[in-house]
């Protein structure tokens, strides 16, 4: 408990030196331990049939690029969230190869989800005054190499890749609950508060090495949003 104490005195710290317009902390992918993730779905919605779908044309023999992907990757070890930040076995020549025959596809699939990279796009208070943060969160911009759609799965995300001289990249806002499941730090106990991760849902544009008449998609993410303080339903009788 001190040692978050210490955190949230250091996160309200740093944002007071900075003059900055909101609390930024910027995050390395293990700067902090595990809290568990409950902002994912555990259990998958869809049907298995509706992802295994490789024969649709088996007329187009598959390319040697094509390898066998294992359902978690390597990077997933390096990190206690569900996505990557860091991968040393990301298939970029792959990806790039793979452009080279859908480059016009798959710039149309970009163009629609590049305007939602959500850097610059959350309105925040221009002061620490103007809002109270009952929850300790952390603030990152991150650009996910791999991270679990919405069905479970783990994915390829276009990110950092080169085509006809552009550079695509995905970026996602995350702000992650420091003592997710604990009692709002500021709230006093008899309320029974709980500060809570909540999410919202990215497009991504993906790239599956199993579709390779067309290896491009756009896939859904659950991502942390922010951090709410909850309080029990036994204090709003009062
Ligand atoms: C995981 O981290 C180790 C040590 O930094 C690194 O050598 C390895 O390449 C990483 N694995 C992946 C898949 O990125």
């Amino acid at each position: 408990m001190a040692a978050r104490l210490l955190v949230v005195f250091l996160v309200t710290a740093t944002a007071a030196s900075e003059h900055s317009s909101h609390v930024v902390v910027s995050v390395g992918t293990e700067a902090y331990g595990a809290a568990p993730y409950s902002y994912y779905p555990q259990s998958v919605y869809y049907p298995q049939h509706s992802y295994a779908h490789q024969p649709v044309y088996p007329h187009h023999p598959q390319p040697a690029y094509a390898h066998h992907e294992p359902a978690v990757p390597a990077c997933a070890a390096n990190t206690t969230k569900p996505w990557c930040l860091e991968d040393s076995e990301y298939p970029l020549y792959e990806i790039q190869h793979a452009l080279q025959y859908n480059a016009h596809h798959v710039l149309d699939l970009y163009a629609d989800v590049a305007d939602l990279n959500t850097a610059l796009s959350v309105e925040r208070p221009k002061t620490l005054d103007e809002e109270t943060y009952l929850c300790p969160s952390a603030t990152a911009y991150v650009r996910p190499l791999r991270a679990i759609n919405t069905e479970g799965k783990w994915r390829v995300i276009v990110n950092n890749v080169e085509v006809h001289y552009q550079t695509l990249t995905q970026t996602a806002r995350v702000e992650e609950c420091l003592t997710a499941g604990d009692a709002c730090p500021l709230v006093p106990e008899c309320y029974g508060s709980t500060c809570l991760q909540k999410s919202i849902y990215h497009r991504f544009l993906v790239y599956d090495p199993y579709d390779y008449y067309l290896p491009f998609s756009i896939e859904t993410f659950a991502l942390p949003s922010s951090c709410a303080c909850l309080l029990s339903a036994y204090t709003l009788d009062h």
